[in-house]
């Protein structure tokens, strides 16, 4: 692609496929880690985020045709690794005390990449006069926020005591 032709749109576009390739990914890490926890508070939390997640692919397929594109993701690197460190997690800290506030930080690093993927995607769609995608996209990042949020709450609640 000419460097001219190297627009704000082509960004929102390249953006778009860094989200759907995470997405997809974290489709597959929040069914194995609600399978790890040990507490039935994070497992129902890991469980909505994930038909939740279902619905965000959703609306990227919403976007993609919008565009008139056909939906396709990019592998996305930042994501491999938060997913990497993640699995290491459950792997070093299996049967352990500290598992669930260990599940509970990777998920919140995975969440906070996509709250700023989002607001990012967002603002561009506003820039770009795509309102119905910015709504799409808007909904999506009040989800990972809510769910940053409930996590939060969870690990302060009880889970960081009981992994003291
Ligand atoms: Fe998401």
């Amino acid at each position: 692609m000419a460097t001219k032709d190297k627009t704000l749109e082509t960004l929102f576009l390249e953006t778009l496929k860094d989200v759907y390739h995470a997405e997809k990914q974290i489709l597959r890490a929040l069914g194995r880690m609600a399978k790890a926890t040990q507490s039935p508070e994070l497992r129902s939390a890991f469980e909505t985020h994930r038909e939740e997640t279902d619905n965000q692919v959703q609306r990227l397929d919403q976007i993609f045709e919008l565009m008139g594109k056909r939906s396709r993701g990019k592998p996305c690197e930042a994501m491999q690794g938060l997913v990497e460190e993640g699995r290491e997690i459950m792997e070093e800290f299996k049967d352990a005390p500290a598992l669930d506030v260990g599940l509970i930080a990777s998920a919140q690093a995975i969440e906070h990449y996509e709250i700023a993927r989002y607001g990012t995607l967002v603002s561009w769609a506003r820039h770009l006069g795509m309102d119905e995608a910015a709504s799409l996209l808007e909904e999506t990042l009040e989800e990972e926020k809510k769910t940053d949020g409930l996590l939060t709450e969870l690990a302060e609640g009880t889970l960081n005591e009981e992994a003291a």
